[in-house]
């Protein structure tokens, strides 16, 4: 029984391009037998790192706002989605940020060598990734590898990913069938 998936929003434009695919993400997952949720990274106000070293003594980041609120569901999750728009070829600052805050999970494995808590099957964390971006043909990978390197913190396999690239108006990935198909699908298979 597939347990908790957990999609990360990192678009300001909650009717945004990412913000659709990831509902059509979450929904896959629902329909395959997760209990979803879905966090606005851009309300919860999360800081960038200050890179104060406080999380290499105990694990835990000392900065008090919301990221403290996410950690529990992401570590909680079997599964997670991250949606975020491509903003000058990388995450949006929104998703970087929160990126950079889990530098707390690698100061846990890599300095304190403490594991992260068990998935609630067993199996390892599941991953995929959403974005979507203005200019056609631009390239994802600068947000990939950034994406990929989260994920190993995470100790989190990268299943897959949906890219659009060409689209612009906030919505205009409605008219896309074959992406909103495919983003659900993504959802589905982190159930499978
Ligand atoms: C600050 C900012 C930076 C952007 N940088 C890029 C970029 O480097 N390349 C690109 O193709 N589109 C860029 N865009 C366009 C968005 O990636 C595009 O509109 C995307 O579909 C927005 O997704 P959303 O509707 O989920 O917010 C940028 C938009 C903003 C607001």
């Amino acid at each position: 029984m597939p347990g908790l998936v957990l999609g990360l929003a990192g678009s300001p434009r909650r009717r945004g391009n990412t913000s659709i695919l990831l509902d059509r993400a979450l929904a896959g997952a629902a329909d395959g037998g997760a209990r979803v949720a879905r966090i606005e990274l851009c309300q919860l106000r999360v800081a960038p790192c200050i890179a104060c070293g406080g999380c290499f003594r105990s694990g835990a980041c000392v900065v008090e706002d919301g990221f403290q609120s996410i950690l529990p569901q992401l570590l909680e999750a079997d599964a997670v989605v991250l949606a975020s728009p491509l903003y000058f070829l990388g995450l949006s600052g929104w998703a970087k940020a929160f990126i950079d805050r889990c530098q707390c999970l690698w100061a846990r494995r890599y300095i304190l060598h403490q594991p992260l808590p068990p998935t609630s099957d067993g199996r390892p964390r599941r991953a995929a990734f959403i974005s979507t971006a203005g200019t056609p043909s631009v390239p994802f990978s600068g947000a990939i590898a950034t994406v990929k390197a989260w994920l190993r913190t995470l100790d989190a396999r990268y299943l897959g990913q949906v890219l659009r690239a060409g689209v612009d108006a906030a919505g205009a990935i409605s008219g896309d069938a074959g992406a909103l198909e495919e983003a659900y699908r993504l959802g589905r298979a982190l159930t499978g």
